[in-house]
């Protein structure tokens, strides 16, 4: 059996991980969370590293709360920056694979077209350049490296899914943003991915969000449709909802991230996001 350690395996993207990898007969799963293994101790990191000989890390830990992080820069650098660069230097020192997830805030936004590997970035606000710094990191530090940017991810923890079936719990219509354009990604499908990449020496970076792509308001009516639910979605432009809800960081106008290393070099395709957010209702239970 080969071990794989897994960070942040009690966040979205570690539960899909160890329910597409958990059962696995080529692989043993070391999981850790901030209490087992704290990825901004660089110390720490090596030690569980050279005890367990991995055959890849699969990091899932980052600090994910884009608004605290405008106002927690250090705590922000030390997990999405100085945490991937000591896996990396484990990886390194252990001869393991390292896996590695970035994000669509590492661009400026402000695109109108699908955005590739070999795009220039230019992240508008902390979460952004420090999800940078740490992709900066892995390139530095790693040898063996996957790093796969996505975006709009919602699995099982808190996401924009579950935060809108819980707003259509308590009110008869809610206020979405129109203008914002991405492409919502689940849990399960990156985890697929993860796995396509993992046994291959195929490295570098990969963009990995569904196919097809959305604004939030009609991503949320997709989600009421599926879950049965009446609850008007009123469209209103993001001027417009930060003049009511205020927020601390900058969202990208436009993220739809094109898949085009994945395309290039692999068979692997992501589902279409309306497939994938339907799989997911299913599996949730919370489809009608
Ligand atoms: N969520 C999105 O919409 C989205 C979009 C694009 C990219 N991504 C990227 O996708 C990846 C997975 O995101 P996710 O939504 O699965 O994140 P998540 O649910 O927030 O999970 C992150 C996990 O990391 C843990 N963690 C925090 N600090 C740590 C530390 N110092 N050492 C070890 N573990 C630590 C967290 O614990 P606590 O909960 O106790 O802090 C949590 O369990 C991340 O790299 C994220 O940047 C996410």
């Amino acid at each position: 059996m080969k071990n794989i350690i897994v960070t942040g395996c009690r966040g979205q993207l570690g539960i899909a991980v160890n329910r597409l990898l958990g059962a696995s007969e080529e692989y043993r799963l070391i999981n850790t969370d901030v209490e087992e293994l704290d990825i901004t101790n660089v110390a720490e990191v090596l030690k569980l590293a050279r005890d367990v000989k991995p055959y890849a890390i699969i990091n899932c830990a980052a600090y994910t709360a884009v608004d605290a992080a405008e106002s927690h820069l250090d705590l922000n650098y030390q997990i999405n920056a100085i945490g991937p660069r000591n896996l990396a230097i484990a990886a390194t020192d252990t001869g393991a694979k390292l896996v590695h997830i970035s994000t669509d805030y590492v661009f400026p936004g402000n695109s109108e077209a699908p955005l590739t590997e070999f795009d220039p970035v230019g992240p508008q606000s902390v979460y952004g350049k420090t999800k940078l710094a740490g992709e900066n990191f892995v390139k530095d530090f790693a040898k063996d490296y996957f790093i796969i940017r996505t975006a709009w991810l919602y699995g099982e923890g808190k996401n924009f899914v579950r935060t809108m079936l819980g707003l259509s719990e308590k009110f008869d219509e809610v206020s979405v943003v129109c203008d914002q354009f991405g492409s919502p990604t689940s849990t399960a499908e990156l985890a697929k991915a993860i796995a396509c990449l993992l046994p291959t020496d195929n490295y570098g970076l990969f963009h990995g969000t569904c196919e097809g792509s959305t604004s939030w308001d009609e991503f949320t009516r997709e989600i009421f449709r599926l879950a049965g639910k009446t609850t008007k979605v009123n469209s209103v432009t993001t001027e417009e909802y930060t003049a009511a809800h205020p927020q601390s960081a900058k969202r990208p106008h436009y993220s739809i991230l094109d898949n085009y290393m994945l395309r290039l070099t692999t068979d692997f395709r992501f589902k279409e996001w309306p497939e994938a957010l339907d799989d997911y209702m299913q599996f949730m239970g919370f489809k009608a």
